[in-house]
C-alpha cells in the first residue's frame, strides 16, 4: 500500500497543473492544495482496485488516479469559500482564499475540476475505458453527485432534514465519488459490469460510512488536529446534529460492521488488495 502510495505521490508531484503567464502567484496557488497532501483516499481506492488482477497497468493508471484526486481537491477548495462552509484551514493549511484571494480559489477549483478530465483523456488506455471513466467521475462528481449534494448541503443549513433526506444529502455530497473510485478501479481492470455494481454500492455504505466519521471528527477534534476547520458544523445537517454524537457512533459502527461484511464477500484477489486501506478506513472512528 505504501509503495503504491509513494508512486503516487510522485506521479502528482511532476504532474503539477501547470500554468505560465504573467499572473505573479496563479501557478503557485494551483499546486498549493494538491501538494499539502491528504489522505488520497480516493486515488489509493482506485489504484488498490487496479492491482488486484492488472498490477501492470498501475502506472498507466496513475493519471487517473490524478484526475480524482484534482476533482476532489477543488470541491475542498470551493467548500471553504466563504459562501459555503468559510473556513480557514484546509491539509494543514491555510485554505486558498485566505492566502491569496477569493477569485484565485474559485479559479484553481474551476482549473483542477477541468484538469482531472484532461489528465484522464490523456491517459496512456483504450480510449472506451476512458469514455467510461469519464463518464462515471463526471456523473457522481457532477449534478446527480457531489455538486447536488453540496447545494442541499448549504441550502437546508438551520433547517432541519429528515433521516432520508439526510441521506440522500451525504450519499450525493461524499459517497458517490467514493463509490466511483473504486468503479473506476473496477473500469480500468476490465471487472465485469456485476463486479463494477457491486463495488459501486459498496463504496456507497463506505462513503455513507466516511461522512459519518468526518461529522465526528467537526465535533471531536480540533482544528490542529484535523489539519482543517472544526466546529464548523453548527447550521448543518450532520450526523452527529441529527443523531447526537452517540448516535452518531453508533450509526458509525453498524456501517462499519456492514462494509467488514461485505468485504469478507469479494472475490479474494480484490479482498487481498483492497482489505489493508479499507480496515484503516473503515475503523478510523474506534
Ligand atoms: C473531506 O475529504 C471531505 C469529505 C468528503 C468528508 P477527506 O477527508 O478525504 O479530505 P483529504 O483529501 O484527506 O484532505
Ligand atoms: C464536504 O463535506 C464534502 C465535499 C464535497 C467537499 P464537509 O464540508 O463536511 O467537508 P470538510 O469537513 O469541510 O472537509
Ligand atoms: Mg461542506
Ligand atoms: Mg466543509
Ligand atoms: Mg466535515
Amino acid at each position: 500500500m505504501k509503495e503504491i502510495l509513494n508512486q503516487f505521490e510522485d506521479y502528482l508531484l511532476s504532474n503539477l497543473p501547470q500554468s505560465k503567464s504573467i499572473h505573479p502567484y496563479f501557478e503557485d496557488a494551483l499546486g498549493d492544495m494538491l501538494k499539502a497532501g491528504g489522505k488520497r483516499f480516493r486515488p489509493m481506492l482506485l489504484l488498490s482496485v487496479v492491482k488486484s488482477n492488472k498490477s501492470l497497468l498501475l502506472s498507466n493508471s496513475m493519471p487517473v488516479a490524478l484526475g480524482l484526486e484534482m476533482l476532489h481537491t477543488y470541491s475542498l477548495v470551493h467548500d471553504d469559500l466563504p459562501a459555503m462552509d468559510n473556513a480557514d484551514l484546509r491539509r494543514g493549511f491555510q485554505t486558498l482564499h485566505k492566502k491569496y484571494d477569493e477569485v484565485t480559489a474559485i479559479l484553481v477549483g474551476d482549473a483542477l475540476n477541468t484538469e482531472a478530465f484532461n489528465q484522464i483523456s490523456n491517459a496512456p488506455l483504450h480510449n472506451d475505458v476512458k469514455i467510461d471513466l469519464i463518464k462515471t467521475l463526471s456523473s457522481d462528481g457532477g449534478i446527480n453527485g457531489m455538486i447536488i449534494g453540496q447545494a442541499i448541503d448549504c441550502y437546508f443549513e438551520n433547517q432541519k432534514l429528515e433521516l432520508s433526506q439526510l441521506e440522500f444529502l451525504h450519499i450525493h455530497k461524499t459517497a458517490k465519488l467514493i463509490a466511483a473510485s473504486l468503479k473506476m478501479g473496477a473500469i480500468i481492470s476490465e471487472y465485469d459490469l456485476e463486479t463494477q455494481e457491486k463495488l459501486y454500492s459498496f463504496g456507497i455504505d463506505l462513503g455513507l460510512l466516511f461522512q459519518i466519521q468526518d461529522d465526528i471528527i467537526d465535533e471531536t477534534q480540533s482544528s490542529e488536529e484535523a489539519g482543517k476547520t472544526t466546529q464548523n458544523d453548527e447550521s448543518k445537517n450532520s450526523f452527529v446534529n441529527l443523531l447526537g454524537l452517540d448516535g452518531a457512533f453508533k450509526s458509525a459502527n453498524d456501517l462499519a460492521s456492514k462494509c467488514e461484511e461485505t468485504l469478507n464477500t469479494l472475490d479474494l484477489t480484490l479482498k487481498n488488495s483492497l482489505e489493508e486501506l479499507l480496515l484503516k478506513y473503515i475503523n478510523r472512528h474506534k
